[in-house]
């Protein structure tokens, strides 16, 4: 698989080499993008040496380690720690994925490298600007749509319905596979994304949505939907186990049939 390492811009130069924590007896190399707008903006990688036997198993522990007891300027999203909130997606070894639930002892070599989610401007460190990708969310209006008028109690599905939902409701807004597939490096302004078009798919199938037609037509143009060439990068980084791949697919038959 192809996997960018370094996000939008130009190519970061050799940095700080930080001093190896005192009395450690394991210690473990990280290399870190760092890049600073009040720093004039040049990146660079800096080299940390962590004390594995004080830190926690993930690489999240990891850079929580080095914010508190050697760099506090080290900027990174987190929130739940838990998988849930996607906001500590970054590039780890070469590859996207969630920090807070990928072991460090997972990723191979003798130093791991840590870079912002490719192909994204960077607002500092591993924080890059999701502006244009939640935009792209919002595009495909992922809410309920209907007409009829509301029920006094509750949409019902049956059970057979709400399976259908299964493997996309799951999306935890991470961007770790638009920002993986080659298609959005290329035409991030126009193509949606995997991430997108897997929530349009998954309103697209809810069955108490009224709006199917028109979300098609929102679809319906050469760059929104068609650039995906089913390369697959998006599936296999997804840390939720999801396809984003079969359900654009899925979307691109939803299109098909309906002027069949
Ligand atoms: S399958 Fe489509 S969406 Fe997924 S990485 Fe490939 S081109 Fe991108
Ligand atoms: S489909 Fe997977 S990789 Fe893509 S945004 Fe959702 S959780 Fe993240
Ligand atoms: S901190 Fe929420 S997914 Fe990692």
């Amino acid at each position: 698989m192809v996997q960018l390492t370094l996000p939008k811009g130009s190519a970061p130069k050799k940095g700080k080499q930080w001093p190896k924590p005192e009395g450690a007896k394991n210690t473990k190399a990280f290399k870190i993008y760092r890049y600073s707008p009040e720093e004039g903006g040049n990146p660079r990688w800096d080299t940390y040496h962590v004390d594995m036997d004080r830190c926690g198993p993930m690489v999240l522990d990891v850079l929580i380690w080095i914010k508190n007891n050697v760099d506090p300027t080290l900027a990174f999203r987190r929130s739940c720690r838990e998988g849930v909130c996607g906001s500590c997606s970054m590039n780890i070894g070469g590859r996207n994925t969630i920090a807070c639930t990928k072991g460090w002892d997972e990723v191979a070599g003798s130093t791991i490298t840590i870079a912002p989610l490719p192909h994204l401007p960077v607002v500092k460190d591993l924080v890059p600007d999701l502006t244009t990708f939640y935009a792209q969310h919002a595009y495909v209006q992922p809410f309920l749509k209907t007409d009829t008028p509301e029920p006094e109690k509750e949409w019902k599905q049956s059970e057979e319905q709400r399976n259908e939902l299964n493997g996309l409701y799951e999306c935890i807004l991470c961007a770790c596979c638009t920002t993986s597939c080659p298609s959005y490096w290329w035409n991030g302004d126009k193509y949606l994304g995997p991430a997108a078009l897997l929530q349009a798919y998954r309103w697209l199938i809810d069955s108490r949505d009224e709006a199917t037609g028109e979300r098609l037509d929102d679809l319906e143009d050469p760059f929104k939907l068609y650039r995906c060439h089913t390369i697959m990068n998006c599936a296999q980084v997804c840390p939720k186990g999801l396809n984003p791949a079969k359900a654009i697919a899925k979307v691109k038959h939803m299109m098909v049939e309906r002027v069949a």
